[in-house]
Parts: structure tokens; sequence; C-alpha cells
């Protein structure tokens, strides 16, 4: 997976927890405390599955309320920073959803190896929004909370239900 996930994984716990729980992180996860991933690096999906875990066990957080602090920091501070152009002028939480299949596309293009997740969607009515995700890594934990992150991008109160298997039902109030 892009190195930038691990990035933006630092630069979160660095900045709410310290430099010295990012270290004891990477050490947990058998790396020197000054390990860094550089952004466009292809990292092993197992190396980052092994630095999330130690997050979690180090912070002594779920795997979801660790996957919900990342959605929420990756939407809300760290990717309009170094993804400005995919924010656009999109205004509302659904039209951003509805645009990450293209999103995702354009920002692996380059990137050998990446398999960035697929969504499928569905929308019973105007308000809902059914979205599948389909990647062979199942995050399902990240998936769901990069999409509170959205509803805290957009300011917005979204209501997140996950129905089964890999879908999630959002409602935009
Ligand atoms: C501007 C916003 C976003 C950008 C630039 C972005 C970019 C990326 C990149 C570069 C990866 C690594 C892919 C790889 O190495 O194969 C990734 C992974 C992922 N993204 Fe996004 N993303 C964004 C928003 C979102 C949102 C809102 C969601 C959920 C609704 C999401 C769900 C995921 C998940 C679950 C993964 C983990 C990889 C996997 O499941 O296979 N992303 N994203």
């Amino acid at each position: 997976m892009k190195g930038v996930i691990l990035d933006c994984m630092e630069k979160l716990v660095v900045e709410k927890k310290g430099k010295p729980v990012w270290e004891k992180i990477l050490v947990n996860s058998g790396f020197d405390k000054n390990k860094k991933f550089l952004i466009t690096q292809d990292i092993d999906d197992k190396i980052v599955l092994k630095i999330i875990d130690s997050t979690c066990i180090v912070l002594n957080n779920s795997l979801q309320t660790t996957a919900n602090a990342f959605g929420v920091y990756w939407m809300k501070y760290y990717a309009p920073k170094i993804y400005r152009a995919y924010f656009g002028n999109t205004k509302t939480a659904k039209d951003f959803l509805l645009k990450l299949n293209k999103t995702h596309e354009q920002v692996t293009n380059n990137i050998e190896n990446a398999r960035p997740p697929i969504f499928e969607y569905e929308q019973p009515d105007e308000k809902t929004l059914i979205m599948t995700y389909i990647s062979e890594r199942n995050l399902m934990e990240f998936f769901i909370g990069l999409i509170k992150g959205v509803g805290k991008y957009f300011d917005e109160e979204l209501t997140i239900e996950r129905t089964g298997g890999n879908k999630v039902k959002i409602n935009f109030s």
C-alpha cells in the first residue's frame, strides 16, 4: 500500500500523542525508531497492517477507534493539503463519496502495485447512499472511519450503518 497511509498515521500519532509514542509503535513493529516511509513508496501490505496493529496496542484502542481517528485526520487535515486537487469544487459529502473510484484511480495511476479499493453505489432515495466496499485487503473499519471523516470535512451529520458484509448505508440529513 502507498506509503502515504503510514505517513498520515505518523503525523496523526505525533500530533495527538507525541513523537515517543510513534517511535514505540515503530520499534514494536520491528523498525528503527527513526524509520521514515516515503509517501510515494509502495509498502508491503503486511508492514502496513503490522503498524496499524501496533498502533492499536500501544494506544490501547480498538481497530475501529484507530480507523475513525485516521479517517477524520485524513479527510480534515492530511488529504486537503496533499491532494487538494481531488477536493475541487465538491460541495457535499455525497458528491465526494460518489467520486471516490475516480479519485483512487487517479491518485494511484503511476504507482506500481497499487490496488486501490473499488466502491459500488446504490441510491434508494435522495438522502440515502448504500456503498459496497470491494478490496482484497478488507479494511472495513477504515472504510467506515473514512466515511465519518468525509462527514466531518463537509460538516454534515451522517448516519452510518453497516448493513452486513461490505455494505454500508449512509443517511444524509
Ligand atoms: C481525497 C481523498 C482520498 C484520497 C486522495 C485517497 C487515496 C488513497 C490511497 C493513495 C490509498 C492507497 C491505495 C493503494 O496503495 O493501493 C487509499 C486507500 C484506501 N482508501 Fe482512500 N483516499 C481518499 C479518500 C477515501 C475515502 C473517503 C474512503 C472511504 C469512504 C477511502 C477508502 C480507502 C480505503 C478503505 C483504503 C485502504 C486500501 C484498501 O481498502 O484496499 N479513501 N486511498
